[in-house]
């Protein structure tokens, strides 16, 4: 039987892979961070919120794991200010080459401990799982994605894995955002072809496990959520950027100023896009801080 999660492990973190030859988002796809500051801004908000939780620690983490080309660590690091800015270690996490961002700390594995913010920006897509065709019985498919006769499915158990052990190293929150369903939709057949995709340039291509595109699959946040635990919340973008003071309406102003925040208002519209960006996940886990104090009560997530 052909072990599609070791090719595509192979494919993307092989001596030859896509990410370990250096390809990041910018090349070939768009993902929030290079939309424009205002994720970053979103994410600086949550972060004072949880440094408030923590009661304003000495050293305040922000950990950017599958940071990709560095965007989103170099803009939470650039636009941090106040006390906050001088307590902040930035830190981005990525298998791929080291970069060099000025101010933020770059290594290939993450932290033992976190004290502070953990988010994971498009990551668990990432990561490999087994591509299946039903009927098969196996106990997370039994759990969180019934397969029936000739329909496809993604095994999302090292998903699963990969986030709880990211989650049980913080004392603060954890955030991973990213495409994917639930379990309503997945036994309503909805996603019965799958959702493993291949890109490259910009463009959705055939699969190929040669390291020449990206390879990515839909998450199963909420089987994420249930193995990680503890306190929390799965929203959508749209609604959770809302939250943090993200709505984009252009008030005032002329001339320049006007047209600034008109361009401002145009990028938080695509943040918060419905079957867009607003359409991602937001699984936000309270680590000794409730979650309550994090977000307000807002939907759940249905993508
Ligand atoms: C789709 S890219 C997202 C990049 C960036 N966060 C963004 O949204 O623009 C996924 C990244 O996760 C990285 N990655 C995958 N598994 C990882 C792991 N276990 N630890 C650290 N980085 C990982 C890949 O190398 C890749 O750069």
């Amino acid at each position: 039987m052909v072990d599609s999660e070791a090719l595509w492990r192979k494919a993307l973190y092989g001596p030859s892979g896509f990410f370990t030859r250096g390809a990041v988002p910018a090349d070939h796809f768009r993902t929030a961070p290079l939309v424009g500051p205002e994720l970053a801004e979103a994410l600086l908000v949550l972060l004072d919120r949880v440094d408030f939780g923590l009661g304003r620690p000495a050293r305040l983490d922000f950990v950017d794991v599958g940071a990709g080309g560095g965007e989103l660590s170099a803009t939470v690091r650039s636009m941090a200010s106040g006390s906050l800015a001088a307590r902040l270690a930035v830190t981005a996490v990525d298998v791929g080459p080291s970069r060099s961002v000025p101010g933020v700390r770059w290594t290939s594995s993450l932290p033992s401990s976190v004290c502070g913010l953990l988010v994971g920006h498009e990551w668990l897509d990432a990561v490999p799982c087994p591509l299946v065709t039903g009927p098969l019985s196996d106990p997370w498919l039994d759990r969180w994605w019934p397969v029936g006769a000739g329909e496809q499915a993604e095994v999302g158990a090292p998903r699963d894995a990969v986030w709880a052990d990211a989650v049980s190293r913080v004392r603060g929150a954890a955030l991973a955002i990213d495409y994917g369903h639930v379990l309503a939709d997945r036994e309503a057949g909805r996603y019965a072809s799958g959702t493993f995709a291949a890109y490259r340039d910009g463009r959705r291509v055939e699969p190929v496990f040669d390291g020449s595109c990206d390879l990515t699959a839909h998450v199963a946040l909420d089987a994420c959520a249930a193995a990680a635990g503890g306190d929390w919340v799965l929203v959508s973008q749209r609604d959770a950027l809302a939250a943090l003071g993200m709505v984009g309406t252009v008030d005032a102003g002329v001339g320049l100023e006007w047209l600034t925040a008109a361009e401002r208002a145009s990028r938080i519209a695509e943040l918060r896009a419905e079957g867009g960006l607003g359409s991602f996940g937001w699984l936000l886990h309270g680590m000794d801080v409730p979650v309550s104090s994090l977000l307000p009560p807002l939907p759940p997530w249905r993508p």
